[in-house]
């Protein structure tokens, strides 16, 4: 079936005199503030924010460089005055005075012979996030100074948008943390029998570290449901460690033995309870921890 242009146009009238939805708009994810005080200290000032409402006013910015720019909500152009490529604290909220914007991204000018021969724009907002399809609202800004349409150009740069509240870091992986806690008790153990107080006292240190801050969080293996292996990881921070440290620093080879032995005994113990008593922790500093000396044959 054909439609005649007479029994099109009425349609096409509706179409055009029906007023475009309003634009929507998008809120800063980041605290304004905080940026406000970062421009001031910076000494940037909100009065230099480009507003052009014509053509020369756009023909300032330089050949080839990107400017952050906003829509803002009554669609007005705010520009930063200095190029991203140089530091400075003008950031999008700051462009949009902190409220919501229809668009934001940055915008790059190419001149050819004094002209604007081109003007790109994307969305590349971390604190606005918006969509690529926000960027009309620039286009409609730009074609309003006075830029032909076909000089304007859309590049898709999705933003690493920033979260309004940061994801939870990862539990680490229990057996990726006992990993480490093997290579440096090792280390501990043979730097002490090397006379190397201070590399001793730095492993123990992380090791401390790992008791009182990874442990408590990784994500404990299947095996050792049932386990309070919380309360043994506190245990060891609060009596073993402190016990080693005294060791280490009262320089007695005897005393570090001692309080070696005493933390390998919480080790293996904790391990058998959870059922890795074969990661076997060696009771005397110097050896490969855990264990890897051949198993002693057993009498028939
Ligand atoms: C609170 C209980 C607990 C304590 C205390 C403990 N461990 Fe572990 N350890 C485990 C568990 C559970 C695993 C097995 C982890 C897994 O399978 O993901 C393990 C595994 C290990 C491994 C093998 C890691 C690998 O993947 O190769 C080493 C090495 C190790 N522990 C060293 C030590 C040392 C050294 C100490 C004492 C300073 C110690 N552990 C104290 C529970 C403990």
């Amino acid at each position: 079936m054909r439609l005649s242009t007479s029994a099109l146009a009425p349609i096409l009238l509706v179409a055009c005199s029906s007023p475009r939805p309003p634009a929507a708009l998008f809120d800063s994810r980041v605290p304004y503030e905080p940026l406000v005080d970062k421009l001031k200290a910076s000494g940037g000032r909100a009065d230099l924010i480009l507003r052009p409402g014509r053509l020369v006013d756009l023909e300032r910015l330089d050949s080839g460089k990107h400017y952050k720019f906003v829509v803002r909500p009554d669609g007005v152009l705010a520009i930063a005055p200095i190029p991203v490529d140089q530091p400075n604290d003008y950031v999008h909220p700051i462009l949009g005075d902190g409220g919501p914007v229809r668009t934001a991204g940055t915008l790059e000018i190419d001149r050819a012979g004094g002209a604007i021969s081109r003007v790109v724009v994307d969305q590349n907002s971390k604190a606005y996030c918006p969509p690529a399809s926000s960027l009309a609202a620039a286009l409609d800004a730009i074609v309003a100074l006075g830029v032909r349409g076909d000089q304007i150009r859309v590049q898709n740069r999705p933003p690493v948008c920033a979260d309004a509240e940061p994801a939870p870091e990862a539990a680490p992986r229990y057996g990726a943390v006992m990993a480490e806690v093997g290579i440096r008790f090792e280390r501990m153990g043979r730097a002490m029998k090397a006379g190397r107080l201070d590399l001793a006292e730095f492993e123990r240190g992380e090791i401390e570290e790992i008791f009182t801050e990874d442990l408590p969080r990784a994500e404990p293996p299947r095996e050792s449901a049932g386990v309070n292996l919380l309360g043994v990881v506190q245990a060891f921070a609060s009596t073993n460690l402190p016990e080693l440290k005294k060791a280490i620093e009262s320089r007695q080879e005897a005393a570090f033995v001692r309080a070696y032995q005493n933390a390998a005994v919480t080790c293996n113990g904790c391990h058998r309870a959870s059922g890795h008593g074969f990661v076997e922790i060696p009771t005397e500093p110097g050896q490969a921890v855990p264990r890897l000396d051949p198993v002693p044959a057993r009498p028939r």
